[in-house]
Order: structure tokens, then C-alpha cells, then sequence
């Protein structure tokens, strides 16, 4: 059977692989690697637990640093196990540093690169993420984009030989869990009301490690009329200590509880009264749960959502988040936006083809 290492680490990466290794492991020998740049028992893993992923092969505990030192450690440790393992490709997936180090050990031993996620672009070069994908995509030999978008943002970089748009593995995952999520849960398990609470999610380096922007934020959630309910990512709760903000959680909307699982996550999208978020996956999530979101960043990778008025884009310093909330209307639903849910049979495919 041909051999395919697949690398992970962060909290979206447990997600996106959940959905394609069940279906890689029909045809395939997986081989999973866990860097461990998440390592918190809910930023990791629960996951693992929660959506049945495969025990990782390789667990290279590599945790936090500097953006260097972090990818460096992992490049060194991945390296080792593609030199013991002599797989037939790699798996890669989205945009975090465990990407990166996996796309430049694979690529470096022509090993054939295989990345999930492929042609995002915010075409602002200062997010760590933006420099990643780009890099990663680059020494990719098969790219497997979410959406038409991603596709021509590759050709206008050059890159048009094995770009496949097969959707996105997150509407595969959604499709998968949300009912499971429906039944596991009631909403008095939150303490929050059907469409009465605002469901808010921050860890963007780009909105944590600006002081001005962070206070900002947190004033602005303070502001909101409905509860927030905000689940906390540990980054964003230690740069609220550094800077001496943390009092901004306890305003008296404010309902800050740990990271959740993913099935607590996507049950708490489904029933909130609007999302506001930072991050990547949770905007599309939103839109799948035809939940109203308002992303606290200058652009956004995921242009659609925000084509077709689900998604609205905020600066937390010149506007008003209370109003743009208030004043959202629906938008036109399009069912299909980031394909049909079989994005991971159809990665499976390509990658069946190519070998
Ligand atoms: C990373 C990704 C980002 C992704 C996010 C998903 C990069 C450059 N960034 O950002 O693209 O959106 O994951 O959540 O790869 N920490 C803990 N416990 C943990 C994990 C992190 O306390 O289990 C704290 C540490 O203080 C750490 C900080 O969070 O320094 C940041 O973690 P890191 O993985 O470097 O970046 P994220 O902000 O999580
Ligand atoms: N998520 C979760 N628990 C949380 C916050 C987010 O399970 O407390 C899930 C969310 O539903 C989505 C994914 O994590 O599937 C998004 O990851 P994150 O926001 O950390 O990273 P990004 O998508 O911005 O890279």
C-alpha cells in the first residue's frame, strides 16, 4: 500500500483533516504527524477524542516560540521522519507555521508536496499566514484550491499545473458533525438564549499584538447589547495580560469561557444571533450555519462570504460594531459556495491519479 505522511499541529488542521483521512485511509497508509504547535488539552487534544482522528504516528511536541525557532524545530523533526518513513507524497493543510515546515522538508527531499487549502490569498505579506501560503504553494505539486478565487490567484502567480478547485474540506466536516452536534447539546448547556447571543472568537496575530486594536475590540464587545459569548484562545488571553486588559473581559455582557470543542463550536454557530470572529474558518462557518458574521479584519481570504453580504468586514477602531450588527440585513443565500461536501473524496481522487 503507498505511504502518505500527513502533517498537523494546529487547532483548524485537527478539523480540516478529520474529514480526509477517513477517506485517505481507504486507499492509503497515512501516516499522521502531529508537530504539537497546538498542545493545550482544548486547542488539541479534544479533538482528537471529539472527532475520532487517528492516534498521530509521530507526536514531535515541538509547542510554542518565535516564528523562526518554531518552524525551524519542526523542519528539523519532519525532515527525519520523511527520511524514515520514504513516503509516496505529503499532506499538508492551510497556512500555519506546522504547514510551512512540512511544505519545505517534503520539498527539499523531492517528495512530492500535496497542500489542502491552496491559493488563499489576503495580499497582506505582514500576516504570518500569508507568508506561509505563499511559500507553500510554491513548492506544491498538487493544489487543491476551496474555491474559483484561490484558482486564479494561483494563475496570476504562475501556478496553473495541478490546481484542482475540489471546494472546502470544512463544509465536508460541517456536513459530517453538525447533526452530531444538534443532538449532543442544548442551549441551557451555555446558559445562552436561541438568537439572543453574540458568538465571538479573537486570536489574529494582527488584532492581538496591536494594543490600540485589541482595546478596541474588547471595548467594542463590551458595547454589544446581546450577551458574547467568547470562547477564548490562549494567545489572545495572554496578550490581554501583557498588556494590562484584562478587566476589559469583565464586562458585563461578557461570558469568556475556554477554547471549545469543535462540536460545542459548530452548535453554538448554528444557534447564534450573529458571529463575530478573526478567524479564517469560522467566517465560512458562519455562512454554512446562514449565521450573519462581522470579521475584525481589513481583508479577508474568504472575498465570497463577503461578495454576497454574509460577511462584513470591520475595523474595531474607526467604526461601530453595535451599529453594523444592528443594522445587517440578509443577504441572497448560495448554497454552494465552497463546493458540494465531497471536497475530500475529490482530494482522495486527484491524488489517486497523480500517484
Ligand atoms: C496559529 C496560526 C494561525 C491560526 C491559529 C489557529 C501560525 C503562524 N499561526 O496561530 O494561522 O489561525 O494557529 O488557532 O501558524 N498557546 C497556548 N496553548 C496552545 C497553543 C498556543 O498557550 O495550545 C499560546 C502560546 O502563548 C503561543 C500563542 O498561543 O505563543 C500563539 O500560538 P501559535 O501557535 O504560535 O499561534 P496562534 O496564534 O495559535
Ligand atoms: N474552533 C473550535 N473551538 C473554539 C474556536 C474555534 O473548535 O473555541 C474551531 C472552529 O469551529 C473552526 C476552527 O476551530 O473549525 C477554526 O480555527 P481557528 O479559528 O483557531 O483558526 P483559523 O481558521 O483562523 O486558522
Amino acid at each position: 500500500m503507498r505511504k502518505i505522511v500527513t502533517v498537523v499541529g494546529a487547532r483548524p488542521q485537527f478539523i480540516k483533516v478529520a474529514p480526509v483521512s477517513r477517506e485517505l485511509r481507504k486507499s492509503y497508509q497515512e501516516i499522521l504527524v502531529n508537530t504539537g504547535q497546538h498542545y493545550d488539552y482544548k486547542m488539541s487534544g479534544i479533538f482528537f477524542e471529539e472527532l475520532n482522528i487517528p492516534k498521530p504516528d509521530y507526536d514531535l511536541g515541538v509547542g510554542s516560540a518565535s516564528h523562526g525557532k518554531q518552524t525551524g524545530e519542526m523542519l528539523a523533526k519532519i525532515e527525519e521522519v520523511l527520511l524514515m518513513e520514504k513516503p509516496d507524497g505529503v499532506l499538508v493543510y492551510g497556512d500555519t507555521n506546522s504547514t510551512l515546515a512540512g511544505a519545505l522538508a517534503a520539498s527539499k527531499l523531492h517528495i512530492p508536496l500535496f497542500h489542502v487549502e491552496a491559493g488563499l490569498r489576503s495580499f497582506n505579506k505582514r500576516m504570518p499566514e500569508e507568508i506561509n501560503r505563499i511559500l507553500t504553494d510554491h513548492v506544491s505539486e498538487i493544489l487543491f484550491a476551496p474555491t474559483e478565487t484561490a484558482v486564479l490567484n494561483l494563475k496570476n502567480e504562475g501556478i496553473t499545473k495541478n490546481v484542482f478547485n475540489v471546494g472546502d474540506v470544512m463544509y465536508d466536516a460541517v456536513l459530517y458533525y453538525a447533526k452530531m452536534a444538534a443532538e449532543k447539546y442544548q442551549l441551557g448547556d451555555f446558559g445562552v438564549e436561541e438568537k439572543k447571543y453574540i458568538l465571538a472568537t479573537i486570536h489574529r496575530a494582527e488584532n492581538t499584538d496591536d494594543i490600540t486594536r485589541l482595546k478596541a475590540i474588547f471595548e467594542a464587545l463590551a458595547r454589544l447589547k446581546d450577551t458574547v459569548l467568547l470562547p477564548l484562545h490562549p494567545r489572545t488571553e495572554n496578550k490581554l495580560k501583557e498588556a494590562g486588559l484584562k478587566h476589559l473581559l469583565q464586562a458585563a455582557n461578557i461570558k469568556v469561557v475556554p477554547p471549545v470543542s469543535y462540536l460545542e463550536m459548530v452548535y453554538l454557530e448554528n444557534h447564534a444571533k450573529a458571529i463575530v470572529t478573526d478567524s479564517g474558518g469560522v467566517q465560512k462557518e458562519a455562512y454554512f450555519a446562514k449565521v450573519p458574521c462581522f470579521t475584525l479584519r481589513e481583508q479577508t481570504e474568504w472575498v465570497e462570504t463577503v461578495e454576497i453580504g454574509w460577511n462584513r468586514l470591520v475595523n474595531p477602531i474607526k467604526e461601530n460594531l453595535t451599529q453594523i450588527i444592528e443594522a445587517w440585513v440578509p443577504a441572497s443565500y448560495n448554497e454552494h459556495l465552497y463546493g458540494n461536501g465531497d471536497a475530500s473524496r475529490k482530494i482522495v481522487n486527484h491524488i489517486n491519479l497523480f500517484l
